[in-house]
């Protein structure tokens, strides 16, 4: 067998070539780059694929929070709660506002943020929660938006792994006051470099956002606030537009491969990724747990199968936030996932092959 990369996006490039093509041709022929009828139209079909009022195009996932948090006025002095067991953009982006980031354990079974931890970690101060729906699974939004709406507090969904996830039959990223999508080439719905899109049912915050985007504009050259640059290219959004149409066929890929994966490494000592009942998964990663995870890896690389580890330290044992002031051992499940998580090879282009030997190997170790 061949290499197995962890990701192949020439391949996905090759299955759409023609329709990218002519999409770029089209953007070329007239010449507009920014923030023209394609991320318009992106705007408009993305919002209605997630079934929100409001979409804003900008550059980027960590963007797409930061702008997200500034527009519902999260400054310094406010506290912002998010888990530790996740990208270190989502804590990079509160760090942006100015406000503190307040870690949180995960639930170890979902791998997203413990309703019962974020419930204890509020305070007179906190403002908003950022839930992340890591690797595809939507975090239990239940009392975490029962609580937030009851103290007047904001809900900033991290979609940024979760493009068509479903949490209750509606999709992620609709729950809260905003969400937050990354569109980094790898993502469910990646662009070819960066990009993001901020989705919303609030139209005043939906406003800010734009404004925000965009030095501030409210009109031309007229900075009504003080805003930043954070727009979404053309080029990107035309060829994000061709791939929208795929998404819900690629996301049905990857859970079939999810479930062959499942099939096949179930009776090993492998702690195997949940599919919790009231969330439609969508499989951005397929994450294993094994307490032998780095020896795991060393032998499927020497088989050939590349692995990846989200995310190999926490934040809050990051160098970079030593100033949040937390100890090791002051989030056990996070630290514990740390130690044992590791992604195989998941891409809608992935072969039942390839899954195959995959796991032979693993069952081999
Ligand atoms: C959970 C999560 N949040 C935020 C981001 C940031 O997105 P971007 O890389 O587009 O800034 C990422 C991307 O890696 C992510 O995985």
């Amino acid at each position: 067998m061949n290499e197995i990369p962890i990701i192949d996006l020439k391949k996905q490039y090759e299955s759409i070539q023609d329709e990218l093509d002519e999409a770029l041709k089209r953007v070329f022929s007239k010449g507009i780059y920014i923030l023209g009828d394609q991320v318009d139209a992106l705007e408009k079909e993305f919002a209605k694929y997630c079934n929100a009022s409001h979409a804003v195009g900008v550059a980027s996932g960590t963007d797409a929070l930061t702008l997200s948090l500034l527009s519902c006025d999260v400054k310094a002095g406010d506290e912002v709660i998010a888990p530790s067991h996740t990208a270190v953009a989502t804590i990079a982006a509160i760090e942006m506002t100015g406000a503190k980031p307040v870690l949180v354990d995960i639930d170890i079974e979902r791998y997203t943020l413990d309703p019962n931890q974020v419930e204890k970690a509020i305070t007179e101060k906190t403002r908003a929660i950022i839930p992340v729906h890591l690797y595809g699974c939507s975090a239990d939004l239940t009392s975490i938006l029962q609580v937030a709406r009851q103290k007047n507090i904001f809900v900033i969904e991290d979609c940024a792994q979760a493009h068509g996830a479903k949490f209750q039959g509606q999709r992620a990223g609709t729950g809260g006051d905003m969400a937050a999508f990354s569109f980094y080439p790898t993502k469910n719905l990646g662009a070819f470099g960066d990009g993001g899109m901020v989705i919303t049912n609030n139209s005043s915050l939906a406003e800010k956002c734009k404004r925000l985007r965009q030095y501030g504009w409210k009109n031309r050259y007229i900075s009504e606030v003080k805003g930043m640059n954070s727009r979404l290219d053309e080029l990107h959004a035309a060829m994000l537009r061709v791939k929208l149409k795929y998404l819900d066929a690629w996301n049905q890929l990857r859970r079939d491969l999810a479930n062959l994966y499942i099939e096949l490494l179930q009776n090993t000592e492998i702690i195997l990724p949940m599919q919790p009942n009231d969330c439609e998964h969508v499989f951005h990663q397929f994450v294993i747990r094994h307490p032998k995870r780095d020896a795991l890896k060393d032998f499927l690389y020497q088989k050939g199968i590349h692995t990846l580890i989200h995310y190999p330290v926490p934040v809050h044992l990051q160098p970079a936030y030593k100033n949040l002031g937390y100890a090791k051992g002051s989030l056990p499940n996070t630290e514990k996932v740390a130690d044992e998580v590791l992604s195989l090879p998941m891409y809608p282009e992935l072969t039942e092959e390839q899954v195959k030997f995959v796991c032979e190997c693993i069952v081999g170790f």
